[in-house]
């Protein structure tokens, strides 16, 4: 499972690169309007100069024709930006058309197998199960990304299923054991993911046991 950073902070965004194990960047307006960010087409710019991978961007209008229109001028921003469409009637025509014109798509939104099914016959390169929200509702998000999964698995879609709306590291864990594709993270849960008390006070107690005896010699 690769890991993206879910964010349109800069500075997480170097960060999680130095690490090197960040391979994509997903955001959305919410994410954008956080960071205070006038100039999508800047930021999102910024971020395709600092990872090499796909990096979603999403429309942010309503109705066909200024969705694909918006969609279009969206992916000419960097060779790597996936348009993110949500997974409604609408995007579901946005997507094939685009899908058809050979640009990247991101079906977001996904809240059901359904949705998921639709977004690979359309041609979507990715797919978004959002699982925290789900599970916000009561509902078991991670067990649709693997059904998801599954129905891919029969047919051999290719779209990708990137695991969103991840808010804590067992996410991740189920993510992959759920043989997700991706999973885009917020900054936080990727500092999570490395970090754990045993590995630090083992590493302290090393370094102290080390030096000790190196003073001694
Ligand atoms: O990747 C989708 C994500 O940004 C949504 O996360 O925490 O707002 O449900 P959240």
């Amino acid at each position: 499972m690769r890991i993206f950073l879910d964010t349109a902070n800069i500075e997480q965004i170097r960060q999680g690169v130095k690490w090197g194990i960040v391979s994509g960047v997903t955001t959305n307006p919410t994410l954008v309007a956080q960071e205070g960010v006038k100039d999508y087409q800047f930021v999102v710019q910024e971020i395709c100069s600092i990872v090499d991978g796909p990096v979603s961007a999403e429309v942010v209008v309503e109705g066909v024709e200024n969705m694909l229109s918006q969609a279009r001028s969206i992916a000419e921003w960097h060779p790597n930006v996936a348009v993110k469409i949500p997974a409604t009637p609408d995007g579901l025509e946005v997507t094939s058309k685009l899908a058809r014109d050979g640009i990247k798509v991101n079906m977001t939104l996904c809240f059901s197998a359904n949705q998921a099914l639709l977004a690979a016959l359309a041609g979507a390169a990715f797919v978004s199960p959002f699982v925290g929200r789900l599970d916000d509702i009561g509902q078991d998000g991670m067990a649709l990304v693997k059904s998801i999964m599954d129905i891919y698995g029969e047919y051999g879609f290719e779209t990708e299923v990137i695991a969103a709306s991840i808010r804590h590291p067992l996410h991740c864990v189920a993510a992959a054991q759920a043989g997700a594709d991706i999973a885009t993270v917020p900054f936080k849960v990727l500092e999570q993911m490395i970090k754990h008390p045993l590995t630090e006070t083992g590493n302290a107690r090393f370094l102290a046991d080390w030096h000790r005896v190196s003073r001694q010699g």
